[in-house]
């Protein structure tokens, strides 16, 4: 099995009569990664899924998927769009059907799965991601939030081997954000691959294995979340900021990458209770 999904060998996008979205990126994505992507507003995330999933083909520069160059002819993009599922960030673009259950069907069906299977993949999904309820409500009837679930009910269906979600919690309450990354990490554990952006830096921190920050369609920074963090001023320049778990351990301890990997919540609290009472102690 290929090790490396995607390589990006000097892509460019510019919209028709438009902006230069992208220039010049050189990347590799490689399997069962968890992956971040942040930027600003206008950066090029979105340009960049849409370039991954072949809805959009790039200006210059080649995309390598599992080793071979793209192709886009309608065979190929169906092959393609079965091992790789995009959650667009506008969940409106993304769901046409009138209603959720025949939405989710309709992906099943572009990707040519048909039969009595459909039922059962259908309905598994939209258990994990608690649409069911929805099952045969009208598309244009649902909150921003139910929108956005079902758009990823629709991509669980397929059951790709990458999943690239724009934004996935975007528009989620607390309650359903936190599901959707249980969800994500449990898709990770199926041996999948997960690319996602996200304007929200906590939850790349603590999640991510890698990320890529973009500024003005450049590839300004990527690594693991502590390398790249800890890149500050750049971190600033690009409009972002930084993560309250990287500032509050870089407070307790001395950073260094083997203390900061996966650190989450409960870890960090625990080394701050450590310190509390190292400190006490010394007293
Ligand atoms: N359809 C389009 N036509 C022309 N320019 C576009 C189009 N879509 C996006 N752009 C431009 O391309 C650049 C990158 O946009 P993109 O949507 O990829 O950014 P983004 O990082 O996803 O931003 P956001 O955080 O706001 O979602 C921006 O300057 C944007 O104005
Ligand atoms: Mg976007």
């Amino acid at each position: 099995m290929n090790e490396v999904m995607f390589t990006l060998s000097n892509v460019s996008y510019q919209y028709p009569h438009g902006q230069t979205a992208l220039q010049n990126i050189t990347l590799s994505i490689k399997r069962n990664k968890k992956i971040a992507v942040l930027g600003n507003n206008g950066a090029g995330k979105s340009t960049l899924f849409f370039l991954l999933n072949g809805l959009l083909k790039p200006t210059s520069g080649t995309i390598y998927f599992c080793g071979h160059p793209l192709s886009y002819n309608k065979k190929a993009i169906q092959k393609l769009r079965k091992a790789v599922g995009i959650v667009l960030q506008d969940s409106d673009s993304q769901l046409f059907m009138p209603t959720v259950f025949e939405d989710i069907c309709y992906g099943l069906y572009h990707v040519g799965i048909n039969g009595k299977e459909i039922e059962k993949l259908v309905q598994q999904a939209m258990i994990e991601t608690d649409t069911y309820h929805l099952k045969d409500r009208s598309i244009h009837s649902l909150s921003i939030g139910e929108k956005k679930r079902v758009a990823i009910a629709g991509i669980l269906a397929i059951n790709p081997e990458m999943f690239i979600l724009d934004e996935p919690t975007a528009g989620l309450d607390p309650y359903y954000s936190k599901k959707m990354i249980e969800l994500l990490n449990n898709i990770h554990l199926q041996g999948k691959t997960i690319i996602l952006s996200t304007h929200d830096i906590e939850l790349a921190y603590e999640w991510a294995d890698e990320m890529i920050v973009l500024h003005k369609g450049k590839i300004v920074l990527q690594g693991s979340p502590f390398t790249v963090f800890k890149e500050e001023d750049t971190i600033q320049s690009c409009h972002l900021d930084l993560p309250w778990m990287y500032v509050l351990q870089k407070l307790v301890s001395p950073l260094d990458e083997a203390s900061s990997k996966n650190l989450n919540k409960k870890q960090l609290i625990q080394q701050l209770k450590n310190a509390i009472s190292n400190k006490t102690c010394r007293k």
